[in-house]
């Protein structure tokens, strides 16, 4: 027999309570031993929860119970879930984790630490999606050329209604919270540090690269507008947030951003709260991975999956690899980003001026791929969009700055990356 005690028995909490009790005999059968949900640590113990396991507020009663396996934590935080999983491990107990806060900082030094112990944390990206096991085992024999996805479901859910019904922002983060999706803190969601956690999880099982947030491009969806997504349509692209990580010859562009996708891609289609990732493998070529990304019983089923993994026996190191996976592979700056770009801005409406805008967008060695120019009914300017080809962000951010103080040019230049 196999027992858990679980750390922050909130909805993913209960639900890996019950889910163990009430499918005890499928996961007897599939584990190979029987699991018991045997205790849990919650902060506020006066709160009703739906759950017959025994419950405490001091962690060190599951941490240090020699009966308990198998640390289950769903704690959220950093530093503290940091300190108690360590102490987990020190006392030789298997740790499931779905905080991907924790290992977006802290993965190495735990993989570190946990040694030949099973760490395990399938539910911490795109929730009951099993991208971690299909990453980590299922496409083991591809160099992975890229990762994308909607990582997200809160922002998905808002860009969605955004886009579809013209919803108002701060309305459609209201409606996202009472699905209960949103992070506590909803700047997490909407300023893209969720995807952000997620990405560096999935980019250090696929290339091995160490970075935490403050390292990569993170930007989110609060910036996107009405007309953004009207011209995005007139270019054949919906807008989305994704987390990227892109293989590039000298090096990974790892990148959370909204971002113009071809109507007629996958990921284009995949709306609501609802996550997608796709992995492209050097051998397998696209692989495309759908599902929910939270929720109680959908998270739950993820972490379950790793309970019976470690019962089963299949483990190997954390991120897949001990050492050397991809040696010399470093993070590309925010410069050495390379795609296309979309551009708009208001000019006026004179001779000459389109020449000067697409001089100093020569000037930069950017080519353009398509262009547009809406006139403007009561005033004498005219909105001018571009697509471009690819070109690197750096001579995307010298052309804005030269566009900016072109005395024909007015108010923002808007930028906005496209993947093809
Ligand atoms: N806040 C996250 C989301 C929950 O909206 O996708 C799962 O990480």
């Amino acid at each position: 027999m196999v027992k858990i005690g679980i750390l922050g028995v909130g909805t993913v909490g209960q639900s890996v309570a019950n889910i163990l009790e009430s499918n005890a005999d499928i996961l007897e059968a599939r584990a190979g031993k029987k699991i018991i949900a045997k205790s849990g640590v919650v902060k506020n113990l006066s709160k009703k929860r739906d759950v017959t396991i025994t419950l405490s507020d001091n962690p060190l009663d599951v941490i240090d119970d020699p009966e308990i396996d198998i640390v289950v934590e769903l704690m959220g935080g950093v530093e503290e879930p940091y300190e108690l999983v360590k102490r987990a491990l020190k006392n030789g107990k298997a740790v499931v984790t779905a905080n991907k806060a924790l290992l977006a900082y802290h993965r190495y030094e735990l993989q570190e630490l946990a040694g030949d112990l099973p760490l395990m944390y399938e539910a911490s990206t795109a929730g009951g999606i099993p991208i971690i096991g299909a990453l980590r085992n299922g496409l083991a024999a591809n160099h992975i050329e890229s990762i994308q996805g909607i990582m997200n479901g809160t922002c998905n859910y808002m860009l969605s209604k955004m886009i579809n019904e013209g919803a108002k922002y701060d309305e459609i983060l209201k409606e996202a919270q009472d699905l209960g999706y949103a992070e506590a803190d909803p700047t997490f969601d909407v300023g893209g540090f969720d995807a952000a956690h997620k990405l560096l999880i999935l980019s250090s099982i696929a290339y091995g690269i160490d970075a935490k947030p403050e390292d990569i491009v993170i930007e989110g969806i609060d910036k996107i507008t009405q007309t953004d997504v009207a011209f995005a349509k007139e270019f054949g692209y919906e807008i989305k947030l994704l987390g990227i990580a892109k293989r590039a010859d000298n090096g990974v562009e790892l990148r959370v951003h909204a971002t113009m996708i071809p109507q007629e891609s996958m990921i284009a289609k995949v709306d609501g709260v609802m996550n997608a990732v796709s992995v492209v493998g050097d051998r397998v070529g696209e692989t495309m991975f759908y599902g929910p990304g939270a929720g109680g019983d959908a998270t739950a089923s993820a972490v379950i999956a790793d309970i019976v993994d470690i019962v089963r026996g299949n483990q190997g190191p954390m991120l897949g690899y001990k050492k050397g996976l991809e040696s010399g592979l470093k993070l590309l700056s925010k410069d050495e980003i390379t795609t296309h770009y979309y551009l708009r801005m208001e000019v006026d409406d004179e001779s000459g001026v389109l020449s000067k805008v697409s001089g100093i967008l020569d000037k930069s060695g950017i080519s353009i791929e398509s262009m547009l120019q809406k006139p403007h009914t009561d005033d004498e300017r005219v909105k001018l969009l571009f697509t471009t080809h690819e070109c690197k962000e750096a001579q995307i951010t010298e052309a804005i700055d030269a566009l900016k103080v072109e005395p024909c040019v007015y108010g923002e230049v808007v930028m906005m990356r496209i993947e093809k």
